[in-house]
């Protein structure tokens, strides 16, 4: 309930995401051919922890798609603030038979498990394989399972994760006018995960070693 005093703006429904800042990612494929494709994405986010798995939410006009479907195979990579200008730069509606990694300039990095290769610069490279998808009339949602994953060492930290002042991934707000590009920052409060349970201990701390 509304507290008194307190001023309240209503929002349509379909805002949902100007209060979810997400990351932005880049997502390579291929198709039969090898005909490398590059899309921005920010519908992903793993399916709880600890699976393998991520989640890709994506409309049907999607080369992407399509090179998932044929293949099996992505490569979500996750970039620093400082490859925004290639965002828009792999957004546009290129034909299909176009390489993204040469119309955006990007350099591709091979990858360990999955013939799409990755792009150089980023942070960390999470490989995919399809292993379902939920369809429906208006989107789909790709469920991949990660098959190998790096990260750049630089910009980890002494606990294994990403430093987010040295790395500073790309990640958006979305407003009225368009997306607004921002980055983390760590605000000095850490909890260990066992900090969720009753005896402080947490059950999965052995996958983590
Ligand atoms: C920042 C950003 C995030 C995006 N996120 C998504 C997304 O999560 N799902 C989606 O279907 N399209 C998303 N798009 C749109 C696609 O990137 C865009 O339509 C692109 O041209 C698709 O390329 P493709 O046909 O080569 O797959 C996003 C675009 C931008 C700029």
């Amino acid at each position: 309930m509304q507290k008194q005093g307190e001023k309240v703006m209503e929002l349509k429904p379909f805002k949902r995401e100007f209060v979810f800042p997400g990351l932005v990612a880049f997502i390579s494929t291929q198709d039969e051919q090898g005909v490398r494709n590059i899309a921005p994405y920010s519908n992903i986010m793993p399916i709880l922890r600890p699976t393998d798995l991520i989640c890709v939410a994506t409309w049907h006009k999607r080369d992407t798609l399509k090179n998932i479907r044929k293949t099996r195979e992505f490569v979500v990579n996750v970039p620093p603030v400082g490859m925004v200008d290639k965002v828009i730069a792999t957004a546009g509606p290129y034909p299909p038979k176009v390489d993204e990694f040469d119309v955006a300039g990007l350099v591709a990095r091979p990858s360990r498990m999955v013939k799409p290769p990755g792009i150089e610069g980023c942070l960390a490279w999470v490989e995919c394989r399809l292993v379902k998808q939920y369809v429906e009339k208006q989107y789909v949602l790709i469920i991949g399972r990660v098959v190998a994953f790096d990260m750049a060492e630089e910009f980890m930290d002494v606990d294994g994760g990403i430093n987010p002042a040295r790395a500073e991934p790309l990640m958006m707000l979305q407003n009225n006018l368009g997306m607004r590009f921002v980055t983390l920052k760590d605000i000095g409060r850490f909890e260990p995960y066992g900090a969720m349970f009753a005896d402080g201990r947490d059950p999965l701390a052995h996958l983590y070693r």
